[in-house]
């Protein structure tokens, strides 16, 4: 019998909590930011799952085409038993490898891990149906603060994909990576989803589609403000900004406002002014290389021992191991 159920590490105040300290640093700030993990609530997550689907963002169809050429030996080579999934949102990629697993006969349980608890039950409920062998235990966590891997269950395969972890900045890439490698036992893996450096009008495009969806996108971070701190944004008096940066190699998401105007959020008592095309960056999406992404894993005590791109390498799939320490 299949079953699914859902452990909360998140705080039932997480979005009171941790939002109110994230905008009143973010807000204040010169320039102002905010971090991306408030982007996903029920809207949110819907929204992203439309932009897989958009015709410019070529990321999902080429990690998809990576992972259905490449279970199989993703599957042979890890003979996991768990499959953790961190930022797993609507899981429909994941599909993939539950099958080669499967039909391995090695794998009981998948434990997809997120912040949007909608996002969690959806794919959860919809597995548990699929896949009538398997237990889904979905956690609702940010992998930011709390890993959220399951304590038992090894061999265990973490998979981190859609290119999640280039939306890191590079010091909390680095805390990330080593904060996974010591909750990795030895005989764990990593398969790690990275997007890869090209053309930047082909990389800008998929942030900045002709139909709008991720600039709605964008802007839904601000009525997530609104609902969940009482703020007054006006979505529509800030426009959507994607811009390659060259030098640091990743993509950066922007809301630019466009005119003068103060914001109040009564839950922090905190007014913010915005100067006519001043912007507020909501995002990076680094993109990256073989060796950075070799290299980043060595710093953090990983091994890369496969490296995969689609046919036209534009994204890339890797598997590492835990480096053991031998002492
Ligand atoms: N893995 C899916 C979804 C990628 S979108 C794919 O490849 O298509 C990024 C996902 O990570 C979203 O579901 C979002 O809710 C989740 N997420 C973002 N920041 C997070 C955090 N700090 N902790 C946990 N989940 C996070
Ligand atoms: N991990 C995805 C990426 O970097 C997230 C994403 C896609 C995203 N499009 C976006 C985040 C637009 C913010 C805005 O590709």
């Amino acid at each position: 019998m299949s079953t699914f159920d859902l452990a909360r590490l998140l705080p039932a105040d997480h979005f009171s909590t941790a939002l109110h300290h994230d905008v009143q640093q973010g807000l204040t700030a010169d320039p102002k930011w905010l971090p991306p993990k408030w982007f996903y609530d029920a809207r949110g997550s819907e929204l992203f799952e439309e932009i897989t689907r958009l015709p410019e963002y070529y990321p999902t169809r080429a990690e998809r085409a990576i992972l259905t050429a490449r279970a199989g030996e993703i599957a042979a080579a890890t003979r996991a038993r768990t499959l953790v999934e961190l930022g797993s949102g609507s899981s429909e990629k994941t599909r993939l490898l539950l099958d080669a697993l499967r039909d391995l006969g090695t794998l009981d349980s998948y434990v997809p891990v997120d912040v949007s608890e909608s996002a969690l039950t959806g794919a959860g409920e919809a597995l548990a149906l699929e896949y009538p062998e398997l237990s889904v235990h979905a956690v609702l966590a940010d992998f930011t603060a709390r890993l959220g891997l399951p304590p038992q269950g090894g061999p265990r395969l973490v998979a981190f994909l859609g290119g999640t972890l280039g939306n890191l900045l590079p010091t909390e890439r680095a805390a990330f990576l080593r904060g996974l490698r010591a909750a990795l036992d030895p005989g764990d893996f990593l398969l790690l989803g990275t997007d890869l450096v090209k053309d930047p009008r082909v990389l800008v495009a998929a942030y900045d589609d002709a139909a709008g969806v991720t600039a709605e996108f964008n802007r839904n971070v601000l009525n997530v403000l609104n609902r969940e701190l009482s703020a007054d944004f006006d979505p529509t008096a800030f426009e959507h900004v994607a811009l390659w940066d060259p030098e640091r190699e990743w993509i950066e998401m922007r809301l630019r406002s466009l005119q003068d105007q103060t914001v109040k959020i009564p839950a922090l008592d905190l007014p913010v002014h915005f100067e006519k095309g001043e912007e507020l960056r909501t995002e990076v999406s680094a993109k990256f290389r073989r060796e950075r992404v070799a290299e980043e894993l060595a710093t953090a005590g990983l091994r890369l021992s496969h490296w995969w791109t689609d046919e036209e390498g534009r994204f890339g799939l890797s598997l590492a191991s835990p480096v053991e320490t031998g002492v």
